[in-house]
């Protein structure tokens, strides 16, 4: 508990820093513009009830100081019309304030969340290293839900009773200047509570909010994750962590309610106490003849509104505030750098690529560990059409280098080129629709065996998938499925084997037909039958095009056009299989403890 207490004090710190506490708010206002027409019929809504709201306690004067002297019947049912007509004025006017106001609300937390996650598929690895993923979901979903809420009824809650608080203001300045002016000097000790009570609240909903995401990115990590739990039977351990997440949540939360339970306190209590000082004023002023009753009626009537107002003002205040912490939030994501550099007016690729690769002396760490070199003056030339396979041990650098040619990170030093072109001068989109890869652990969707292929290229016909997929020899097992193409395959692809998930993500790269194709240990997981009828269609589809193939296996490099050997970041032998035996190094060791039954 003390630990959570440190952390809610270093954010609140954090929190102070802010120069202005509704700033984050404003950053709204262009996606607010963009309806400016809806927001205009809003207010009007708006003005238009207040207007009737503040007109009724002149109608009620007007009953008590004529209508109830004898002889005014008429003057009764006038003033009973009027007041049935202004209430169906407000009911209007309301309504179409709830209705627009609201509409706001939700269309402005449909754009935002569609414009977070726009951009946070933009970003680069680097982000998803360092954030989990959790985190993400719940700014996405408990901080816009937040943001919804306040705009669609706080905001719309507020503008009416600073209405009603200054129209009520300037009425009973109307109505008695005296006591009015009373009522004036009591406003300050009504409002100074109000207000620093206010930011703690907006203080402690941040930190609020930052624990519940705390709680739904460790679920996220464990739910994704049931079997490897389960398997190490981490469930008491598991249900714990999320156990302290909760209860740190919580913790947090009734600090946060504590503060807005002393706020309403101070509001209620501190306004009414001053509306009944009033009043007895002005009950003193009537007994001695310097006001009518009506009028004070009148006064009594837009004291309360305006009273009112000031209370629904707090209540909503602490509202905005939570809502300011949470639109602080989202932008922060929505102000995340790329990461990468990309230039602003990218260079095009020359079409159709042909798929010249080139590595020329490349440095590179990956930035969680940026002193620790992974590729060290590294280079390597692919021509167009050749078929170059990596081997080396394991970490030696060889994913990494795909992750480079994807343009997934920044180089420290060196260039790659593509079809002659710097790849960092281009658009990463434009460079890795021309690559072709089939990642060393498939990634499969909760989907479809169709669809799941189809991703490779979304508008490929069924024919074109199942053609793909014979030729990864992935047809037979998906027909043995109950639904045949249409089978689900599970979140992740869990429902099908490891081996039967390659040759998924193996039909997905040979339907994307892309100039180059990466193969990272694409055959690993298969069996020596499939893997020779995978290995058909791998020979296919690298065969006219420039192709590079990562394989611990070496017997399914042998036919590479040459063999590029990597250790440490750097290449220390290249040559084709038979050269590269001769030379008796690293290669010639591995080849000869896995040939060595054969
Ligand atoms: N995202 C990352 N952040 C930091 N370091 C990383 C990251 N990915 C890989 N590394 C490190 O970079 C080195 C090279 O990793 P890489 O994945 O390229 O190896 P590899 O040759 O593909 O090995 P394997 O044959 O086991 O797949 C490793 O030491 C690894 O720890
Ligand atoms: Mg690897």
């Amino acid at each position: 508990m003390a630990a959570e207490q440190m952390r809610v004090t270093k954010s609140a710190d954090e929190m102070t820093k802010s120069t202005n506490r509704l700033r984050p708010l404003l950053r709204l206002w262009p996606w607010l513009w963009r309806y400016k027409r809806v927001l205009l019929g809003a207010s009007v809504a708006l003005l238009v009830a207040a207007a009737a709201t503040l007109s009724l306690p002149v109608a009620l004067r007007y009953l008590i100081d004529f209508g109830f002297s004898a002889g005014h019947s008429q003057h009764i049912d006038a003033a009973f019309l009027a007041m049935f007509a202004v209430a169906a004025v407000m009911a209007t006017a309301t309504a179409l304030r709830y209705f627009m106001v609201t509409w706001i609300g939700e269309r402005l937390i449909a754009d935002l969340r569609a414009e977070v996650y726009r951009h946070v598929l933009t970003l680069s690895p680097v982000f998803f290293e360092t954030t989990r993923t959790g985190e993400v979901l719940s700014r996405l979903s408990t901080d816009t839900t937040l943001i919804q809420t306040v705009i669609g009824s706080s905001v719309s809650i507020v503008l009416r009773n600073l209405l009603l608080f200054g129209g009520g203001l300037v009425m009973l300045m109307v109505t008695s200047p005296s006591l009015t002016l009373m009522i004036l000097l009591m406003i300050p000790v009504v409002l100074v509570p109000i207000l620093v009570y206010g930011r703690k609240v907006r203080r402690l909903s941040r930190a609020s909010q930052d624990r519940v995401a705390d709680t739904s990115s460790t679920a996220q990590e464990v739910l994704s994750s049931m079997t490897t739990v389960q398997a190490f039977h981490r469930e008491p351990f598991e249900t714990a962590r999320y156990a302290r997440a909760v209860e740190g949540a919580f913790g947090t939360a009734v600090q946060r309610i504590r503060s807005r339970a002393i706020l309403t306190f101070l509001a209620i209590l501190l306004m009414f106490g001053a509306i009944v000082l009033v009043l007895w004023l002005g009950a003193q002023a009537v007994v001695d003849g310097r006001m009518t009753p009506g009028e004070l009626g009148q006064f009594l009537l837009y004291a309360l509104f305006t009273g009112g107002a000031l209370a629904a003002l707090s209540e909503s205040w602490g509202e905005i505030q939570r809502a300011a912490g949470a639109t602080e939030r989202l932008i922060e994501l929505l102000d995340t750098p790329l990461a990468l550099q990309v230039p602003a007016r990218p260079v095009a690729l020359v079409a159709p690529v042909k798929g010249e690769i080139r590595f020329e002396a490349v440095d590179f760490a990956y930035p969680s560990q940026p002193e620790r070199k992974v590729l060290e003056n590294f280079s390597l030339h692919v021509r167009p059409g050749e078929t170059v396979a990596l081997v080396g041990p394991s970490g030696a650098g060889k994913s990494t280098v795909f992750q480079l040619l994807l343009r997934f990170y920044d180089i420290q030093g060196g260039r790659i080129l593509l079809d002659g072109q710097d790849i960092a001068a281009c658009a990463p989109g434009a460079v890795r629709e021309s690559l072709s890869i089939v990642p060393q652990e498939p990634v499969l969707f909760a989907d479809t065996a169709l669809e799941n292929i189809r991703y490779g290229r979304l508008d490929a016909t069924d024919a074109e998938v199942e053609h793909a997929a014979q030729h990864a020899a992935a047809d037979a097992f998906i027909r043995a499925q109950p639904d045949g193409y249409a089978c689900f395959l599970g979140e992740r692809g869990v429902r099908l084997s490891g081996g039967q998930k390659q040759r998924i993500a193996i039909a997905r790269a040979l339907l994307k037909n892309a100039a180059v194709v990466l193969l990272d240990e694409a055959t690993s997981a298969l069996d020596a039958e499939s893997e020779q009828a995978v290995q058909q269609a791998l020979d296919e589809l690298t065969r006219e095009r420039t192709s590079l193939v990562i394989a611990h296996r070496l017997a399914t490099v042998r036919s590479a056009d040459r063999i590029v050997v990597m250790d440490q970041g750097q290449v220390v032998a290249s040559g084709t299989h038979q050269e590269l035996l001769a030379q008796g190094g690293l290669y010639a060791r591995l080849a000869k403890l896995q040939f060595r039954d054969a």
